[in-house]
C-alpha cells in the first residue's frame, strides 16, 4: 500500500536547531517512503528510512542528473545551477566515474593522511589571526570559512601570493548575500585564474592536483579548471558549516567537550557522531527514477522524483540507538552524512582530517572558548542545501 502524506520542503526546524524537521520526523515515523510535494507544487517521494535511503542511492535506476524527467529541486535557484553548468556530482556513469576517476587518487586516505601535518599547520595558523590581539571573533568568518579554502589551495597547487585573491574570489561566490551579477564575474575571474595556473603548472609541474590534472593529454584547460572549480565548491561550504555546527554542538554540551578535551584519543569516533547527528545535508538528495522501481514498500514510477533524508536515516534507533542524544563515544560509522553508493563524497577523509584537526586544536589552544551572545539570538542557514550558522560570535577571555 502506498502512503500519500504530503508535506511541503523545506520544511521549519523545531525548537532543537540540530533535530531534523518535525514534518520529516512525523514522515519517517509514518513509513520509510511517503509521498510529498516541492516548494514549486510537483510531488515527489520522501525517502526517509536508512534501508530505504542506502537502496535509493545504490540503484543505478535513479539517476542523479538533474536534467533526467522528474528530477526533484527543492529551489529555482538549484534548478539553475545544476541543469545550466554540470559537473560530475549531477552526472550518472559511465560519464561521471570518468572524470571522477580523474581525482579519486588525490582523495585517497594514505595521501590525506600525508596532508595532515599541513592541515594542522592551516589550523594552528587560523587560531593565532583569530587570536591576535583579541578576545572575540566570528568563527563562521575568522576560522572555519578561511581553513577548508587554504586546504584546497594546498590540494589544487595555488601559489601562495595568491591566496588572497583565490579566497577572496571564493568568498564572493559562497556568500549568500552575493548577488548573480557579483557570482557570475566572479564564476568567470575563478574559472579563469584555475585555466591559467593549469596552463602554467603543465610546463612547471609540482606535487599537486592541478599539475596533475594539466600533464593529461584527455582534459582541456577549461575542464582542468571545472575539476579544480567542483573541489573548491564542494569542500568548502560543507566543511566550513560542519566546523562551525560542530563547535557549536560541543559549547552546548560541555560534557561531551570535556570528555574529548580529557582523551583527544576519541576523536575520530567524535567527528562520526557530530557527522551522523549534525547531518548538514539536510535537505536530501535528489534522484529521479528512469524506470519502475519498488523501493520498501513502495512502487515508484519511472519519471517521478525522490528525496533521500539523510537527516532522518542517521536517526535510525535500530542501529543507532537513542540517536537525539549527541553521543560522542556511539560507533556512529554507518552514518550517511557523506551520502552512499557511487557518488558517495569524494572528499570525505580530507573532511575528516579537518574536523578532526580542528575540534582537537581548538579545545586545546582555547579552552574557555564559550559563547558570546545567548544561543537562541543566532541566526542559521535553514533554506540553503548545506545546514550552518549565518555567524558564530565567541569569546575566549
Ligand atoms: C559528494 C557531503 C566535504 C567533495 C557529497 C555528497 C554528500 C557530501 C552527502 C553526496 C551527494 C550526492 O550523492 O548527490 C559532504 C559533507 C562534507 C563534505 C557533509 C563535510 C563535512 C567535502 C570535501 C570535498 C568534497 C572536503 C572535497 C574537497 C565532494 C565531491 C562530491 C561530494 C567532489 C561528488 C562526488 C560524486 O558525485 O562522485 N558530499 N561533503 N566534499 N563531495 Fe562532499
Amino acid at each position: 500500500m502506498t502512503t500519500a502524506t504530503t508535506l511541503e520542503l523545506p520544511a521549519p526546524y523545531g525548537s532543537c536547531p540540530f533535530s531534523p524537521p518535525p514534518a520529516y520526523t512525523d514522515a519517517a515515523r509514518e513509513a520509510a517512503v511517503t509521498r510529498t510535494v516541492l516548494p514549486d507544487g510537483t510531488a515527489c517521494w520522501l525517502v526517509t528510512g536508512y534501508d530505504e535511503v542506502r537502496a535509493v542511492l545504490a540503484d543505478a535506476r535513479f539517476s542523479a542528473d538533474a536534467r533526467t524527467p522528474g528530477f526533484p529541486f527543492l529551489s529555482a535557484g538549484q534548478r539553475e545551477l545544476a541543469t545550466a553548468k554540470p559537473s560530475f556530482i549531477r552526472m550518472d556513469d559511465p560519464e561521471h566515474a570518468r572524470l571522477r576517476r580523474m581525482v579519486s587518487k588525490d582523495f585517497l586516505v594514505k595521501r590525506i593522511e600525508e596532508l595532515r601535518p599541513g592541515i594542522q599547520d592551516i589550523v594552528d595558523r587560523a587560531v593565532d589571526r583569530m587570536t591576535e590581539g583579541r578576545t572575540s571573533a566570528d568563527l563562521v568568518a575568522d576560522f572555519a570559512l578561511p581553513i577548508p579554502s587554504l586546504v584546497i589551495c594546498l590540494m589544487l597547487g595555488v601559489p601562495y601570493e595568491d591566496h588572497e585573491l583565490f579566497q577572496s574570489l571564493s568568498r564572493t561566490l559562497l556568500d549568500n548575500r552575493t548577488t548573480r551579477p557579483e557570482a557570475e564575474r566572479a564564476h568567470a575571474e575563478l574559472m579563469g585564474y584555475l585555466a591559467e595556473l593549469a596552463a602554467y603548472k603543465r610546463g612547471h609541474p609540482a606535487d599537486d592536483i592541478l599539475s596533475r590534472l594539466a600533464a593529461r593529454e584527455d582534459l582541456t584547460a577549461q575542464e582542468t579548471a571545472s575539476l579544480g572549480f567542483l573541489l573548491l565548491v564542494t569542500g568548502h561550504e560543507s566543511t566550513a558549516n560542519m566546523t562551525a555546527v560542530s563547535v557549536l554542538a560541543l559549547l552546548q554540551r560541555p560534557d561531551q567537550a570535556n570528555l574529548l578535551r580529557a582523551d583527544p584519543g576519541l576523536v575520530r569516533g567524535a567527528v562520526e557522531e557530530l557527522l551522523r547527528h549534525l547531518t548538514i545535508i539536510h535537505l536530501g538528495l535528489g534522484r529521479a527514477a528512469t524506470e519502475t522501481v519498488r523501493v520498501g514498500a513502495v512502487t515508484v514510477p519511472a519519471g517521478d522524483g525522490v528525496i533521500c533524508m539523510l537527516s532522518t536515516a542517521n536517526r535510525d534507533r535500530q542501529l543507532f540507538g537513542e540517536t537525539d542524544d549527541l553521543n560522542l563515544t556511539r560507533d556512529a560509522r554507518r552514518h550517511v552524512a557523506f551520502g552512499y553508493g557511487i557518488h558517495q563524497c569524494l572528499g570525505q577523509t580530507l573532511a575528516r582530517v579537518e574536523l578532526q584537526t580542528v575540534l582537537t586544536t581548538l579545545l586545546r589552544r582555547l579552552p574557555g572558548l564559550r559563547l558570546a551572545v545567548p544561543a537562541d539570538q543566532l541566526a542559521y542557514n535553514r533554506d540553503n542545501i548545506v545546514y550552518g550558522l549565518r555567524a558564530l560570535p565567541v569569546t575566549w577571555a
